[in-house]
């Protein structure tokens, strides 16, 4: 668990991450040797942990991006999930890695990965940045975990508070 007072407004440094990256990077690949794999990154979030962890993956792999957001009242997602922008690869019969930044809720997840299960692959697992455990409300777990993370609002790598902040190279948080 990463704690939000160690390092004040830095939760974790592009350097953790960047180890991060290699260490399941190199997991990954041992994992799935010899397999072709498809990486599917979720739009706009993990843009940045995807550029980093697909240079550490020495597999044969494709990659392709979906879109997807969760409505709900405020700033709290709701089990209803629409799609944005759909993957152009065809995953059937194919090893499907979702490489997400965060899983909140898990709402979004749930659904992602229930939808690429519906295409019939080889198989769908997931690959997230952070997890921030203590709001789950459905029943999905990530295969590969970057860093377990508080109840906080994150910003940064990636993550946005109304589209701004994405560019950080650091993981950072929002005080009320
Ligand atoms: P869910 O609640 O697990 O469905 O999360 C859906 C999406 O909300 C995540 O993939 C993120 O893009 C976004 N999200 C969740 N928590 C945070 C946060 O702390 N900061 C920024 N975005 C977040
Ligand atoms: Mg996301």
């Amino acid at each position: 668990m990463v704690k939000a007072e160690v390092k004040g407004k830095i939760l974790l440094t592009q350097e953790q991450i960047l180890d991060k990256a290699a260490k399941l990077g190199r997991q990954i690949s041992s994992d799935y040797e010899g397999e072709p794999l498809v990486l599917v990154g979720t739009l706009k979030g993990a843009v940045m942990w995807m550029a980093d962890l697909m240079k550490q993956i020495t597999l044969d792999t494709e990659i392709d991006f979906i879109s997807a957001s969760s409505y709900g009242s405020g700033t709290v997602s709701s089990g209803s999930v629409k799609i944005k922008k759909d993957i152009d690869i065809d995953i059937r019969d194919k090893h499907v890695l979702i490489i997400e930044d965060i899983i909140d809720t898990g709402n979004t997840l749930k659904y992602l990965k229930d939808y690429f299960l519906s295409k019939d692959p080889k198989s769908v697992k997931i690959c997230t940045m952070l997890d921030k455990p203590s709001r789950r409300a459905a029943d999905v777990r990530a295969d590969y975990i970057g860093f377990t993370v508080e109840d906080l609002f994150i910003i940064g790598y990636g993550l946005d508070f109304d589209q701004k902040y994405r560019n950080l190279p650091y993981i950072s948080y929002l005080e009320d």
